[in-house]
């Protein structure tokens, strides 16, 4: 049992930040900001300070961390950092043979196909990633009263990885081992849900604000697979979690079907990705929930005009929501301007403003 008094207490001005108080569906003066992958190639501050490193190496340099995170928070303004890591981190620190190869994202050197491979998942300890509390902690005392979230990737998602043995589009053998294999399916769940509750309460421990849990790929599967094969280990995150009150955001990409789900496993905040409005979206979630999303990526390759217009209709939908956040639906893809995302920052701040 976690003991939340191990939490830092937040200072008045942090717990009182748009973004945290969008996320307790609290009344803003302006509607927070952050992008998914705003640290990153987008950057040139970025490729500077990477130049050499490989990611993950990268991710284990606490110092590297710090410098990283705070760049698109001194470059965009954006209302929140959230920690320069990868979803793949705790899977490497209990020992997966894994690399994140550039252009092409985590490739696992021998993919779990059977109930053998399943032993190399033990149990994440704290010890394991001392790396991510330190980070986190300098962070914390850098950012003031601007919120650091701190996130994991959800069972579903590090399992296509460790399945597949690489990005998938389809996700058939990670699928086929979850129809066809239910009780080695349910075991491997259950491990990677028992690393992702130690990865995130660790970072809450150190002083993350907020968590997101990144279920990218969770919209691969039907409702009703969703239900009896995903849902469980999502919601045995966010109760082991709750105790700790700080929000908890739930996002993945192509989840329109999933959105009822996705909050109902127990966050406080659902991300949306461009597919559906967030006004329909707030329909799909009901009560009690705050929303972020959900301009298209891709928008940020127009002309200023067009993406001002719809960065104005994102912010007009989430009038239906009870907290918006705003954010992009998916990361910042690589090649994007800089200078698109320091404005579009300053224009959702300016146009909510009241
Ligand atoms: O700025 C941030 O959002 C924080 C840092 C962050 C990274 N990865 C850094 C990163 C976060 C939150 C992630 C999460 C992550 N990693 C997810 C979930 C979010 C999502 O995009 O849906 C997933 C699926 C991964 C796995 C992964 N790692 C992929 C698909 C890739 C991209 C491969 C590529 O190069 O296109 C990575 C590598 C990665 N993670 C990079 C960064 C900045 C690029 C590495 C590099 O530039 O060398």
């Amino acid at each position: 049992r976690a003991d939340s008094t191990l939490a830092p207490a937040p200072s008045e001005a942090l717990r009182q930040s748009p973004f945290l108080r969008a996320c307790r569906r609290e009344a803003v003066d302006r509607t927070p900001v952050w992008f998914m992958r705003q640290a990153g190639r987008a950057l040139p501050e970025y490729l500077r300070v990477r130049e050499g490193v490989p990611m993950l190496e990268a991710c284990r340099r606490p110092e590297m961390v710090v410098e990283i995170t705070l760049q698109p928070v001194r470059r965009y303004g954006v209302d929140a950092a959230i920690l320069f890591s990868d979803i793949m981190v705790p899977l490497l620190a209990v020992g997966v043979d894994l690399d994140i190869k550039p252009g092409v994202g985590p490739v696992i050197a021998d993919p779990i196909r059977d109930k053998g491979g399943l032993s190399v998942l033990r149990p994440l300890e704290p010890g394991d990633v001392g790396y991510v509390a330190e980070s986190v902690r300098g962070l914390v005392g850098e950012l003031g009263a601007t919120p650091l979230i701190g996130f994991a990737g959800a069972p579903f998602t590090l399992a296509s990885y460790l399945v597949e043995g690489g990005p998938s589009k389809s996700h058939d053998r990670t699928k086929a081992l979850m129809y066809g294999e239910p009780e080695l399916w349910a075991e491997l769940m259950e491990r990677l849900t028992d690393i992702t509750i130690t990865f995130l309460r660790l970072q809450i421990e150190a002083g993350a604000s907020a968590v997101q849990l990144f279920d990218s790929w969770a919209g691969a599967v039907a409702p009703v697979d969703y239900r009896t094969s995903i849902l469980p280990y999502s919601r045995r995150i966010f109760d082991a979690v709750a105790e700790y009150g700080v929000p908890r955001i739930h996002f993945g990409v192509n989840t329109g079907e999933l959105l009822p789900m996705m909050g109902e496993a127990g966050a406080d905040v659902v991300g949306v990705d461009w597919r559906v409005p967030l006004d329909e979206a707030a329909r799909r979630v009901g009560p009690g929930k705050a929303l972020q999303g959900n301009l298209d990526p891709a928008t940020l390759f127009t002309p200023w005009e067009i993406v001002e217009r719809r960065a104005r209709r994102v912010l007009a939908k989430g009038q239906a929501a009870e907290g918006h956040i705003f954010n992009l639906g998916h990361g910042v893809h690589p090649g994007t301007d800089p200078d698109k995302l320091t404005r579009l920052t300053e224009f959702v701040h300016e146009l909510s403003a009241r």
